[in-house]
């Protein structure tokens, strides 16, 4: 997909309506009125909506900030937590994403690039890989540090609850390190399973220690020190229409990655069937009424 696939590809990140491309291709156009900045660099402005919630606008802030001591300060969070090995775990979430030569994926929260340069590296040659974050800053290093060799890579100002892409756009999508603070978390989760094809990958991962750690000495400082990783894990947050749900516990079990696959429908209970036979009947009956 070149850039200006990419900029067709783009509709508005709340209605999913098709935009207008401005005549001199600098502004995206929604039906009611509403623009997107094309951005000099390339990076194009999505985000909604244009006054943030309080917590994503504060998020975006301290990102912001923190850009320039990010790569080394993230990096030192997973030594603490039993040290862990950052690249192999970083390999581990992208190998479930399950991605292959020639393959669409979408990053949510790219932050720096740290996981989208994997990204870049699995859907080689001739793959589109588009990344997006709330902060332009984070957003810019992005895009300074990674290399756009043999794959197609593109840009965009975001916000993971509004993802201005048609449903069924991507192979697969993956977020990571910011999902817990998303103002709007649940509908985040049904946006990335939205734009991803039946049959693709979402991958999300993000702070949670595991609860059978929580009361034991080292855990309970950790827990004090960055109430961050006091989250629960968000699993009732989980699309209907998925499959193949498996959950991790990642750098030493104070982060959590869930994989799970897109499906066309939500399953459903055959209530209908048949039961095999009046033993099944009675102890089912037994069972149900002792619990009214
Ligand atoms: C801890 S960083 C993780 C960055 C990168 N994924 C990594 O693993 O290094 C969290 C990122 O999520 C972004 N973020 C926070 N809220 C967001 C939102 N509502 N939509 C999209 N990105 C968001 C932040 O700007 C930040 O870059």
């Amino acid at each position: 997909m070149n850039q200006n696939e990419f900029l067709e590809s783009l509709v508005c990140p709340v209605s999913g309506t098709a935009l207008r491309i401005s005549e001199d291709r600098k502004t995206l156009v929604s039906e009611d009125g509403t623009t997107y900045e094309v951005g000099e660099t390339g990076i194009v402005n999505m985000l909604y909506p244009k006054e943030l919630l309080p917590e994503d606008a504060r998020e975006q802030y301290l990102y912001d900030q923190a850009v320039l001591r990010y790569d080394q300060g993230v990096s030192w969070v997973f030594q603490t937590l039993n040290h862990s090995d950052e690249a192999a775990t970083r390999k581990f979430f992208i190998d479930l994403m399950e991605l292959k030569p020639g393959m669409t994926a979408l990053e949510v929260g790219a932050g720096t690039g740290k996981d989208s340069a994997l990204i870049l590296d699995r859907i080689k040659p001739g793959g589109t890989a588009v990344l997006s974050d709330l902060s332009p800053n984070m957003l810019k290093r992005a895009q300074e540090k990674l290399s756009t060799d043999e794959a197609n890579v593109h840009y965009f100002l975001g916000n993971g609850s509004y993802l201005p892409f048609a449903d069924n756009t991507f192979d697969a999508v993956f977020h990571f390190g910011g999902i817990n603070t998303f103002s709007e978390r649940k509908r985040a989760f049904d946006e990335l399973a939205r734009v991803v094809k039946p049959g693709g990958k979402v991958v999300v991962g993000d702070e949670s220690v595991a609860p059978w750690l929580r009361n034991t000495p080292t855990y309970t400082t950790l827990l004090k020190a960055n109430p961050l990783f006091r989250a629960e894990v968000p699993i009732e947050d989980v699309p209907l229409n998925i499959e193949d749900f498996k959950l991790h516990y990642v750098f030493g079990n104070a982060f959590y990655v869930m994989e799970f696959r897109v499906t066309a429908n939500p399953p459903e209970v055959d209530v209908d069937l048949l039961m095999p036979g009046k033993d099944f009947v009675d102890n089912w009956r037994i069972r149900a009424e002792k619990a009214e």
